[in-house]
């Protein structure tokens, strides 16, 4: 049972649980993702190397924004963030990142089956936030939703 922290935010209980909820889902998500992205910067290698290892960087630094904004608007709300690594762990819906990959292709197909798995629930959550109530996380996950389609569009042009 989510305990909420007392505040003058006036969003109503019941919202503000059930946005907790949705962005603590993203916040797990997001930052398996973002390990992913790092691991795919470090890891890559082959003919694109220059370009895959800045683009791959970019993509883990991006998702670093939305990370903070994600936990920041969960302490808003009166919640706690799960970001440990353990809560990260328990509570992603990403399948784990394979740790053997060298091709540059490769890695982009990989992380785009993650952003496009992570826009589709991230857009449910917008659905479902403004369900409850909360317009302000909508708006947020909407942005972050924005950010998870452009990565995508360019991983997929990778693989044209
Ligand atoms: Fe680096």
């Amino acid at each position: 049972m989510t305990i909420l922290n007392p505040t003058l935010n006036d969003l109503g209980e019941n919202a503000r649980l059930a946005s907790v909820g949705l962005l603590n889902a993203a916040l797990a998500d997001l930052t398996d993702l973002s390990n992913a992205a790092r691991m795919a910067h470090w890891t890559v290698r082959g003919p694109h190397f220059a370009a895959l290892h800045e683009l791959f960087g970019k993509f883990y630094a991006d998702l670093g924004g939305e990370i903070d904004d994600v936990a920041e608007r969960v302490v808003q709300l009166g919640g706690t963030p799960d970001g440990t690594t353990q809560a990260v762990g328990a509570r992603t819906r990403l399948p784990a990142y394979d740790a053997t990959l060298r091709d540059g292709i490769a890695h982009c197909r990989a992380l785009a089956e993650r952003y496009a798995a992570l826009a589709r629930t991230t857009r449910a959550a917008v659905d479902e936030a403004a369900a409850a109530g909360d317009a302000d996380t909508a708006d947020l996950l909407t942005g972050t939703s924005r950010l998870l389609d452009k990565a995508l569009w360019m991983l997929e042009a990778h693989l044209a």
